[in-house]
């Protein structure tokens, strides 16, 4: 009795498994895309102007963190704003013009974090997020500096690297995702300049590559994206032989459903038999005993 619902759960479980695999984006652009949606429910009539709200997000964005806050142009050109790691100064910009504006700052933690190619280089913090949105239509916004460049602190939420005069990088990651690497501010070795929207992290050369991993690959990958690279594989591996495993239990339970068809078809046939005999009988008029039906033996259930 078992047997009958194994293979609905079987199908159940299978495409449960390959939902949350098709749900991984590897695009940053797409979380950048889910973020602004989610920062838009925030806005109410009742908002105000240059308060940072945190952005709720679904429990499959869990690594990724957003808050969002509200400005007028004029006033954010005027008065420049300070929020979270990310501080703008007098003479920040948003072309083309609007009147208010929608900030949204994002955090990425890992895996989000390795969607960006760091190739040569290891993640001493998450990615910060800055981006700007038309308040009226959620068009994309650019983002200029006038006079001094956006700073973007680190301190708190960074790694020192494990001195041997190894020093941070800045890296700025445009729209396209391409990667620019730079030094930190003269200020402060964890604090970056920035002058664009965009995504911005402190890195460091991955100067140390285990010699194994450079004999079996070619080196050169850094460390996050080698870890992408394990979680991918490694992902599908293991979904592969659950696949397998889950396959192979169908195929049993296929071939106990068969073997049961059979036995009904069996049973069938000894029933037909009967019939024809009893049938002939009567044709004949001649009482004869039947002799008793064989009935197929079941080996068990
Ligand atoms: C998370 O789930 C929502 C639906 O609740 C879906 O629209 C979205 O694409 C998913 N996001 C990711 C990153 O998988
Ligand atoms: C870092 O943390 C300190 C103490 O909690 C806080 O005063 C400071 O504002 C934080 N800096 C940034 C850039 O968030
Ligand atoms: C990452 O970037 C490097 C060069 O910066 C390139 O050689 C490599 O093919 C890229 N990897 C991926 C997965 O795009
Ligand atoms: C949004 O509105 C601005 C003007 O406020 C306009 O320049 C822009 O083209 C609009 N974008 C879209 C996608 O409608
Ligand atoms: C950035 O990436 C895009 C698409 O990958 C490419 O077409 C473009 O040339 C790159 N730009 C720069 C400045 O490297």
């Amino acid at each position: 009795m078992g047997f009958r619902s194994f293979p609905l759960l079987l199908i159940i479980i299978t495409s449960f498994l390959l939902l949350i695999h098709a749900d991984q984006p590897s695009d940053p652009r797409l979380i950048d895309h889910l973020v602004r949606d989610h920062s838009f429910q925030c806005y109410t009539n009742h908002a105000k102007t240059a308060l940072l709200y945190p952005v709720s997000l679904p429990s499959n964005l869990s690594g990724v963190t957003a808050h969002t806050a509200r400005y007028r142009s004029g006033s954010l050109r005027r008065y420049g704003a300070q929020i979270q790691e990310f501080h703008l100064f007098p003479g920040t910009d948003v072309r083309p013009y609007v009147h208010r504006l929608i900030l949204v700052l994002e955090t990425w933690y890992h895996p989000w974090s390795s969607l960006y190619n760091i190739s040569g280089f290891r993640l001493l913090s998450p990615i910060l997020g800055i981006l700007a949105y038309d308040a009226t239509n959620r068009s994309e916004l650019d983002i200029f500096v006038d006079k001094r460049p956006i700073s973007i602190d680190f301190t708190n939420i960074s790694k020192t690297p494990s001195s041997n005069g190894i020093r941070p990088l800045c890296a700025y990651f445009d729209m396209h995702g391409n990667l620019s690497v730079y030094d930190p501010s003269q200020a402060s070795l964890s604090v970056c300049e920035g002058f664009r929207q965009g995504h911005y992290a402190l890195l460091m050369e991955s100067l140390v590559v285990p010699r194994k991993k450079k004999e079996e690959g070619g080196g050169g990958d850094g460390d996050a994206s080698e870890k992408r690279w394990k979680f991918v594989v490694g992902s599908s591996v293991v979904g592969g032989l659950l696949v397998a495993v889950l396959l192979g239990l169908l195929c049993v339970a296929l071939v106990q459903g068969k073997k049961k068809t059979k036995m009904a078809e069996m049973e069938r046939r000894a029933y037909e038999l009967e019939a024809l005999q009893i049938a002939m009988v009567g044709h004949f008029m001649a009482p004869t005993a039947g002799g008793t039906r064989t009935m197929p033996t079941i080996e068990n259930d």
